[in-house]
């Protein structure tokens, strides 16, 4: 793609635009502001603070036709096998259908029973058991979504093996009384199983073996093992290969979030997707939001050459989109090969990070004000609160207009080099009429393709993660090697072996 007149017309454009600051952006085209902007169902991106002109939009867009982006969204909303080292389909467009297929249908009106009977039923708690996108998406959006929420239902979420997580999630919960949703797509992912384990004998020991089974249910494309796990086939809902985790929201993996919000709420959810779904495939890219924020991604990583981006939700509802946003962005777009196989020329995902607003102003702001380092943002925020103080939500959201104002155009030189904001830090504005089931879909969809047109414009297979299996596989193996009888292993090399003699002869003394 490096050698494509396309990229190239962007990098000697880029070159042009560099020595210009957004405040000349500004004094030379006044209505910036109001141009360069997009909108769709009341969800609006301004990326008027970001360093570029309607020149780059349209050098932009012509790099997306050369990396067919318009084929390449065919091809996902279709079916057809984008994920090709897999070789399978990325369909998860397909569980917001307003005529999903048949098997996503049956699916949905099994979750949906399943969810009004256990809002029914009196059950103290329910708690998902996952983690990576088993986790991320149900626990960012019950979060996110708090006031719509049944109000006698405790949602909980336990991903971490480490036993404290496990101590914490269950901490004040009444065993007889706790549901466990067991998630996970290949049903051996070892944290997740270790706690469904431990979750069940702490069930069991409340009310015997044989009732536990009945506080279980799972969500997994491998039915057999949660059937051997002990799940009544009653229990266990359907994923399919065809769903990538971190794209797994809207199947069966949203059960927890179903509950807590109804399957009403959980449509709204889908429909919001949904809307983005077809946004996305239809509209030009200069008013395509997910196609604008993946082109400016592109343009800020491999243009700009800067290395991370940061997502600041001013809402704190939203506190896990940023991690949310980051397993996404990162599992899908850290590769340094082309779909084909050949290396890539270029950098392809950045680092990105993040958390709520105002409280991120009192902790790394002073780096994006003033640092080395230019770290395009991401803001989020909605006009309407969904609470009743909006003392509060008028003085939050003029913190994010603040921040992308004072980052963008810095302060006038005052003449002390400590107190100066150079500014022409580039953002990107969301903004949002209120976060409800429908806004949250948007706002995932929105990012999930987002992450698609970047990894397009790359070449990457953005539906993969391979590089996470090396760390598993060793894993596996050292625990092993961490039991009482277990032999030293004389093929690990020398720090690993010091760490693990150190640490067993350390942790039981
Ligand atoms: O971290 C790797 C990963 O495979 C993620 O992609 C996935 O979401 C997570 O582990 C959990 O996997 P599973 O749903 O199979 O338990």
């Amino acid at each position: 793609m490096h050698d494509t007149g396309e990229w190239q017309a962007l990098s000697a454009h880029q070159e042009a635009l560099d020595g210009q600051h957004l405040r000349d952006l500004f004094d030379q085209d006044p209505s910036r502001g109001e141009r360069l902007v997009a909108e769709t169902d009341g969800l609006l991106l301004d990326y008027s603070k970001s360093r570029l002109t309607d020149e780059t939009v349209a050098l932009l867009a012509a790099l997306a036709d050369r990396a067919h982006l318009r084929r390449r969204i065919e091809a996902l909303v279709s079916g057809k096998p984008v994920n090709a080292t897999e070789n399978r389909p990325a369909w998860h467009i397909a569980l917001r259908r307003p005529d999903p297929p048949p098997e996503v249908r049956e699916e949905l009106d099994r979750m949906a029973a399943f969810a009004t009977e256990a809002r029914n039923r009196r059950w103290q708690a329910v708690v998902n058991i996952g983690i990576g996108g088993s986790d991320l998406g149900p626990a960012m959006a019950t979060a996110a979504l708090e006031s719509f929420a049944h109000p006698d239902l405790d949602m909980r979420f336990l991903s971490n093996v480490d036993g404290a997580h496990f101590r914490a999630v269950t901490r004040g919960l009444d065993p007889a009384r706790t549901l466990f949703i067991v998630v996970s797509k290949t049903f051996s992912t070892i944290e997740t199983l270790t706690n469904a384990r431990t979750a069940r004998a702490w069930v069991a020991q409340a009310v015997g073996i044989q009732e536990a089974g009945t506080h279980f249910a799972a969500v997994t494309a491998s039915p057999g093992k949660a059937q051997e796990f002990g799940i009544d086939t009653g229990a266990v809902f359907a994923m399919w290969d065809w769903v990538g985790g971190r794209y797994s929201l809207g199947s069966a993996v949203g059960l927890s979030l179903m509950i807590a919000l109804g399957p009403d709420g959980f449509a709204e959810l889908l429909a919001g997707m949904h809307h983005i779904d077809e946004h996305f495939r239809t509209a030009p890219w200069a008013e395509n939001l997910p196609a604008l924020l993946g082109l400016i991604g592109v343009w800020n990583r491999n243009f700009w050459d800067w290395p991370t981006y940061a997502v600041l939700p001013y809402s704190q509802a939203l506190a896990l989109f940023p991690a949310y946003i980051q397993q996404l962005d990162m599992e899908s777009s850290g590769k340094s090969v082309r779909a084909d196989g050949t290396p890539v020329r270029y950098p392809t995902g950045p680092v990105v990070w993040g958390q709520p607003g105002t409280n991120g102003q009192h902790a790394f702001h002073q780096l994006l004000h003033q640092g080395t380092d230019i770290v395009p943002v991401d803001f989020i925020g909605f006009c309407r609160p969904n609470h009743e103080l909006a003392e509060h939500h008028d003085l939050l959201m003029a913190n994010l207009f603040a921040q992308a104002e004072a980052l963008a155009f810095g302060a006038p030189d005052s003449g002390d080099p400590h107190r100066h904001l150079p500014g022409n830090r580039p953002s990107s504005i969301i903004l949002g009429y209120q976060l409800t089931p429908r806004s949250l879909g948007q706002l995932v969809a929105l990012y999930e393709h987002k992450v698609f047109t970047q990894a397009t414009v790359w070449g990457i297979n953005p539906f993969d993660q391979w590089g996470v299996e090396l760390g598993k596989a060793l894993a596996t193996g050292i625990a092993g090697e961490l039991a009482d009888t277990a032999e030293p292993n004389p093929t690990r090399d020398s720090s690993t072996r010091s760490l693990i003699d150190r640490y067993v002869g350390t942790r039981r003394q």
